[in-house]
């Protein structure tokens, strides 16, 4: 294959061990600064300038786009995804990695352990969003900080407060999270590469510093995960929508507390501590792949007048419970059943003697106003009907 590596630091120790990696197997590759591209809309086709002039044909390339170029970055890698170049991370994913409140909401309805975590605007809302995540000591962290930089502990609500005031007048957005002290200055970093787990280390922080970034000095030690935090870095990755990724965690109590996901995880501390070769797992992960490029599936289906993607439910008392899907009236309401999920399973595309069981979801394509009678009703977040106090309402007076 032909690999570009998108990276302004040709030098650094993760860029040179992957160009490494590359060329060992016999890969062409190449460093480009992602800063020397300039985006060319100006064609019959979505096209790149490299350093002035045209770029030559890539099979895949390698984000490796750093905090201060964020939106430059993902502009570049969106451009190759319009031009079917393989990318493990789309821009989509980076842009939501790289933004801690983003990913924190995205993570967060997909029953992925997170610390308890708030995002407030006004000055009056800070306390009782302290008071939400646990009280003092409290973390503050800025939304796109980076090596442990714009991560604080405050001991106490009053330093919290001050401290968060302070960062919101100047024009900081900061989040609230919860301090997970069970963890003692420990995380996991878990470094995915598809659809597993390739290493993963235990960072602990030195002295009374609480953050274990490398950069802040935390010692590294290669670590045996359990299936149950291999999962949940597998899971966050891909729900992020990145194939390469470094997923940090903290121990909680009750299991894997998800803080981030790098979307350029660096490569040195973890290849060091773990003595695996990582970049390999990444060049090899990426040859594999390359004949899919990312496709942006529901806006692909959804330029044909009136059809699109919905997910519909097989109601407990439904038509559908008990019928095979050949059975279900489905195919000849023009409605084409992508995958079933049922529970933490997916069946992918379901034959006709499928039986349908209630609670399935089946992700279809189709005729939309047909579809729109079966999908499910918005799930609420509280019951619609209040408790009535005790005592009974006084009468209006007059
Ligand atoms: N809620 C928390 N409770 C305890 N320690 C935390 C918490 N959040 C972050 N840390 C520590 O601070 C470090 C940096 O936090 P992180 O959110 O990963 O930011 P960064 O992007 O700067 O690495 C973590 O690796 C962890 O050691
Ligand atoms: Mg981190």
């Amino acid at each position: 294959m032909k690999l570009a590596i998108l990276s302004r630091a040709p030098k650094a120790y993760s860029t040179q061990r992957l160009r490494a990696a590359a060329e060992q197997r016999g890969h062409v590759v190449r460093v480009l600064n992602t800063l020397r591209f300039a985006i060319d809309l100006s064609g019959p086709e979505p096209d790149l300038q490299y350093r002035g002039r045209p770029l030559s044909d890539y099979d895949a390339i390698l984000p490796r786009i750093g905090a201060s170029i964020t939106y430059f970055g993902t502009a570049v890698v969106r451009q190759f995804e319009q031009m079917d170049v393989y990318t493990p991370n789309t821009a989509n994913g980076i842009a939501n990695a790289r933004d801690k409140l983003r990913a924190t909401q995205i993570l967060s309805r997909h029953n992925i352990g997170m610390p308890p975590t708030a995002f407030v605007r006004n000055r009056a809302d800070v306390r009782p969003a302290i008071e939400r995540v646990g009280g003092a000591p409290v973390v503050i962290k800025l939304l796109e900080g980076t090596q442990g930089i714009g991560v604080i502990l405050a001991p106490e609500v009053k330093v919290a407060e001050a401290i968060i005031e302070t960062l919101q007048s100047t024009r900081q957005n900061v989040l609230i999270q919860h301090f997970v002290s069970e963890s003692r200055g420990r995380d996991i970093r878990a470094l995915v590469v598809g659809d597993r787990v390739v290493a993963a280390m235990r960072r602990t922080a030195q002295g009374d510093e609480f953050r274990s970034n490398v950069h802040r000095g935390g010692a590294v030690e290669a670590v045996e995960l359990t299936p149950e935090y291999e999962e949940v870095a597998v899971r966050s990755a891909q729900i992020m929508g990145l194939r390469i990724a470094g997923v940090d965690m903290l121990e909680g109590a009750d299991g894997p507390l998800v803080m981030e996901v790098n979307s350029s995880p660096g490569l040195e501390g973890i290849e060091k501590a773990t003595q695996l070769d990582v970049a390999g797992a990444i060049i090899d992960y990426l040859a594999n792949q390359v004949a899919f490029p990312e496709i942006d599936v529901r806006q692909r289906l959804s330029v044909s007048t009136g059809y699109g993607v919905a997910e519909l439910l097989v109601h407990n008392n439904g038509d559908f419970v008990g019928r095979s899907l050949g059975d279900s009236g489905l195919a000849e309401r023009d409605i084409t059943v992508l995958t079933v999920h049922r529970g933490t399973t997916v069946i992918p595309n379901p034959r006709k003697a499928t039986m349908l069981e209630a609670g399935d979801r089946l992700l279809c394509f189709g005729k939309l106003e047909e579809m729109r009678s079966m999908i499910p009703e918005r799930r609420r977040r509280r019951a619609k009907v209040r408790k009535l106090p005790a005592q009974p309402l006084p009468e209006p007076a007059g």
